[in-house]
């Protein structure tokens, strides 16, 4: 509201930029090393590349193919949490920082972009059980969610997990052939356990697997994550900028009828 369209888009693609910027240099000091310098940076042909760059000081090109082949699968995809809660801030107002940094916070939640910091975990156990049907049957049998399955508006595969999938077997990710057979016993067992509710190989499923290719540690990916989406939220919020109209939805009460404090068990009301 206090500033400008052009501000906006301004502030938005700065900050789209140093997002990758932070997120690079603080996983450079996470591993103790100095962070690649601008004339390194500079010599990167895309943004995956000069991230790479940033991070480690070298650009492995199967690396950059994976994270590049990620950032452009994830980099937008409707009306999901994040993004419906960059909008929100957007529209009361706030700058493009305090919006972005709201769907932030929403991104980070296991059923959103936290999923595949836990589908890493998920290979390793099947990887050493060696039984993908026993292990999905008993995230089942605890009513436990199987990370990377499922979504709130495709009844199908998600189409991302197709792309994503390919490019993990092209890069000749070692945890291929553990995903495939994970990925298979998990579906047959979902299929059983919702036999009318299509749950399917969602994007978060591979993306775990190709940033497992360019080395990205599981405690990393809900960040790879938001450098990716802050494409989608600059979007938004420049839209949502535009209407100018603050989203305020409504509730509807449906707790108790009013009570009187002493059925609450309070102290009576002098009259
Ligand atoms: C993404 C997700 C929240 C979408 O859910 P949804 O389609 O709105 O469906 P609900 O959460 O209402 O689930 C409907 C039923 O299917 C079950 N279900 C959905 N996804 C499941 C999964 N991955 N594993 C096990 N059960 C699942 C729910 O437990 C629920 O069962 P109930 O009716 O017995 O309680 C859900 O599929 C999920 O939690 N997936 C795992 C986390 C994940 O991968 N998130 C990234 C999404 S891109």
């Amino acid at each position: 509201m206090d500033i400008d369209d052009d501000q906006a888009r301004d502030d938005l693609g700065r900050l789209s930029a140093q997002m990758m910027a932070i997120v690079a240099r603080s996983a450079a000091v996470h591993d103790g090393r100095e962070p690649g310098t601008d004339d390194m940076v500079a010599r990167g042909d895309c943004a995956a590349e000069k991230f790479l760059l940033r991070w480690r000081g070298e650009a492995d090109p199967d690396h950059v193919k994976a994270i590049d082949t990620y950032w452009i699968c994830t980099a937008e995809h409707g009306m999901n949490a994040s993004t419906f809660t960059a909008r929100v801030t957007a529209s009361t107002g706030a700058d493009c920082g305090a919006a972005l940094s709201s769907a932030v916070g929403a991104l980070s939640g296991p059923l959103h972009g936290g999923a595949p910091a836990r589908v890493l975990p998920m290979l390793d156990e099947v990887a050493r059980t060696g039984d993908p049907d026993a292990y999905v049957r008993q995230i089942l049998s605890e009513h436990g969610k199987i990370m990377g399955f499922g979504h709130r508006v495709y009844r199908a595969e998600d189409p991302r997990s197709r792309i994503l999938k390919r490019t993990a077997k092209e890069l000749g990710s070692p945890r291929y052939e553990v995903a495939e057979a994970l990925e298979e016993a998990a579906l047959a067992a979902l299929r059983e356990y919702k036999p009318d509710y299509v749950i399917a190989t969602n994007v978060e499923f591979y993306s775990a697997v190709v940033l497992d290719v360019a080395q990205v540690p599981p405690d990393l990916t809900p960040a790879m994550f938001a450098c990716a989406r802050v494409a989608g939220w600059s979007a938004h919020i420049l839209e949502e900028k535009r209407t100018g109209r603050l989203v305020r939805p409504s509730a509807r009460y449906i707790g108790p009828e009013t009570q009187s404090l002493s059925e609450l068990g309070g102290a009576p009301v002098p009259s």
